[in-house]
């Protein structure tokens, strides 16, 4: 294991400029680099998903509560909004991560994205191989986290322990002509190896699942959290937050709006057609031609294909995929240190539907999931409600296969 030293400069700025309006709240730093928290930290606000559900306009990463949420985690608690020196920012980084199967095509870029969060103390990377560099490479950038390395099982309790959030996309991907459900014969087990050392060494930890099939993975760490007696189903999440990414992106560029206005919920489960976006529902209010609605829709439910198949052989979706976990990493670390006002779509144990877990949005606050926000899925178009009917049977067929494989394998008891 390897510890890397701490940095003791932050240049948050260079690392998270570009594009974003100017705002109100101009830091100096101490150190000699120049915040505007406003224009640049809320660039790296591009993580954030949506601030509030209850107003109409409100933008999804950029509005004005966005704004002010973003002020609030990573500058507004180093202290006062005058002059602050780095070690009173630094001194609000608090939170452990783990990433397990960190030097992966996800990891990697992950775990980058995650040690450029001012609220994360500790990073642990651990994975079966090739681990060790990732860390050292990393630990090279100054900001607040410790990056610590963690290689093969032997490590994986200390990768763990005092853990706050530990983020699972360690396994396999596609090849083109796979489903996620291809995946399921070697990251089902993997998944449960990882939830188990979970259970033992991080019991009260956000767990995030990456590793695909998500709609059967997520019940399988459910069920080992169960056998484990730790299982808080509040805590533990299939990270879907690609699909929202990828369903805002798609309707801002198809409608021509601003992209930092669009907000697109995202339903069901995370495979093909159990990827439901709820079009109707996307803010800012705009209407959809039927055509539209199926084209849209076909190409959220379709979009790791489209990518599995641009690689050719060479895996499915990992920058974006780094760019939508590292949102969902950003969420849970602002609940946890107390915001109030963070939502994101998530795929957990559920009773929305007659299905035990399913994806949609949620409040998020210190305890994990806070509250379901129901109301997205009343008054759904005719299209909306017959695609969830169908999505329905191969999501719980999913479900089903998760719980039984975890029911056939013996849990250890710690
Ligand atoms: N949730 C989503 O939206 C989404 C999107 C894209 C990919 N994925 C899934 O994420 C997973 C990873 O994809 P990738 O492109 O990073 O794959 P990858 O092969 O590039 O990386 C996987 C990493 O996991 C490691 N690993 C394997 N077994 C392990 C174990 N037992 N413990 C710890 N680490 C282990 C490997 O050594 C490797 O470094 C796949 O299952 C893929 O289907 C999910």
């Amino acid at each position: 294991m390897m510890a890397a030293a701490v940095g003791t400069t932050l240049s948050v700025g260079s690392a998270i400029s570009a594009g974003c309006k100017p705002g109100p709240v101009t830091l100096q730093k101490t150190m000699g680099v120049k915040l505007n928290s406003a224009s640049r930290l809320s660039c790296f606000s591009g993580l954030k998903a949506i601030s509030s559900v209850s107003g109409g306009q409100e933008a999804s990463f950029l509005g004005s509560g966005s704004l002010a949420a973003i002020q609030r985690s990573f500058v507004a608690k180093a202290g006062e909004r005058n002059q602050r020196s780095y070690m009173q920012l630094q001194s609000q980084a608090s939170f452990k991560v783990a990433v397990l199967g960190a030097a992966g095509g996800i990891g990697q870029p992950l775990a980058l994205l995650i040690k450029m969060s001012p609220l994360v103390s500790a990073l642990h990377l651990y994975d079966i191989a090739n681990v060790k560099g990732v860390a050292a490479d990393l630990s090279h950038c100054n900001t607040p986290s410790q990056v610590l390395d963690f290689t093969g099982p032997s490590e994986l309790a200390s990768a763990l322990k005092g853990v706050n959030v530990v983020v699972i996309p360690a396994g396999v991907p596609r090849k083109p002509g796979m489903t996620r459900d291809d995946l399921f014969s070697i990251n089902a087990g993997i998944v449960k190896n990882l939830v188990e050392a979970a259970a033992d060494n991080c019991p009260d930890a956000f767990i995030h699942i990456i590793s695909n099939p998500i709609n059967s993975t997520v019940p399988i760490a459910a069920e080992v959290l169960k056998k484990k007696g730790v299982y808080d189903p509040k805590k533990l999440f299939g990270v879907t937050t690609l699909d929202v990414v990828r369903a805002n992106t798609f309707v801002a560029q198809k409608k021509n709006l601003k992209l930092i206005d669009v907000d697109v919920p995202v339903i069901g489960g995370h495979a093909g057609m159990t990827i439901l976006p709820l079009l109707s529902k996307t803010r800012p209010s705009v209407t959809f031609t039927d055509e539209e609605v199926q084209e849209l829709t076909v190409r959220i439910q379709n979009a790791g294909t489209e990518v599995v198949e641009a690689k050719a052989g060479d895996g499915s979706a990992t920058l974006s995929m780094a760019y939508a976990a590292a949102r969902f990493v950003e969420s849970s670390l602002r609940a946890l240190d107390g915001d109030t006002d963070v939502y994101e779509c998530t795929y957990i144990e559920s009773d929305v539907t007659d299905l035990p877990f399913f994806a949609s949005r949620v409040k998020l606050g210190k305890k994990g999931v806070e509250a379901v926000i129901t109301k997205d899925l009343q008054g759904l178009s005719e299209y909306e409600e017959k695609a969830l009917e169908t999505l329905k049977a191969e999501l719980k067929g999913s479900i089903e296969k998760g719980i039984a494989f975890a029911n056939k394998q013996p849990v250890a008891v710690a």
